[in-house]
């Protein structure tokens, strides 16, 4: 019964890095709705900058540990293609918890507004491209829990049952 799982930093790496993305998604989208200057959009922007850097400090060692722990081997009877999807997906969220942080950062320093506006917009276009990465990321999550039925969600959970 026992089946191949992410080792413990991984998995808690992972829900770490999406909680912390669901706040930036949540702040980003959020402040929108209160005056500029007023004080909840304030707080709202200050915990976005917090909680972006530390998202870029969590995927650096991420990543770091990523490249010195194997996954687990993928589930019996995927097909290659799938295989090879699940790897591109993977690839784009690690590098989006890179380069979104880093546009973020060169928004607001007096460097990032010297080379011009090209970061700003591109955090923002990049906003509506991670957002659908993230979909698709969990829709395959659910499809493999309650269609494919192979618990492929016991991977990357911190149980040991
Ligand atoms: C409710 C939300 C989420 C669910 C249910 C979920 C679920 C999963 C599962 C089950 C795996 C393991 C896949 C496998 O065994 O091959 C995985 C891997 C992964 N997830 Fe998520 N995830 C979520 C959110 C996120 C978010 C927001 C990110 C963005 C950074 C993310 C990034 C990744 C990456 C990069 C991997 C690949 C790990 C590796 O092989 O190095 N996930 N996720
Ligand atoms: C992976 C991490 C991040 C995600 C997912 C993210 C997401 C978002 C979202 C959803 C918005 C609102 C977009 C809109 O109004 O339509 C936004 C705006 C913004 N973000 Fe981030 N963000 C991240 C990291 C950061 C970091 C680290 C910083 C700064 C250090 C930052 C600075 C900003 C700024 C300044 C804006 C507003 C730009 C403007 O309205 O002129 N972000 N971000």
């Amino acid at each position: 019964m026992t089946q191949p799982t992410y080792d413990r930093v991984s998995i808690w790496l992972h829900w770490l890095i999406a909680a912390a993305m669901a706040i930036q998604f949540a702040t980003g989208w959020l402040w929108g709705i209160y005056e500029r200057g007023s004080e909840p959009r304030f707080i709202l922007f200050r915990i976005h900058i917090v909680v972006g850097s530390v998202i870029f400090a969590l995927a650096l060692i991420r990543i770091s540990w990523r490249l010195t722990h194997k996954a687990p081997p993928p589930p019996a009877g995927m097909s290659r293609a799938t295989f090879i999807a699940s790897k591109a997906a993977h690839g784009l969220l690690y590098l989006a918890i890179i380069v979104q942080p880093l546009l973020g950062l060169l928004t607001i320093t007096a460097f990032g507004k010297s080379i011009g506006r090209w970061p700003r917009d591109l955090h923002m276009i990049l906003v509506n491209v991670i957002a659908a990465i993230i979909l698709i990321h969990v829709a395959a999550a659910i499809w493999h829990q309650f269609v494919r039925l192979d618990n492929l969600m016991r991977r990357m959970l911190p149980s040991r049952i």
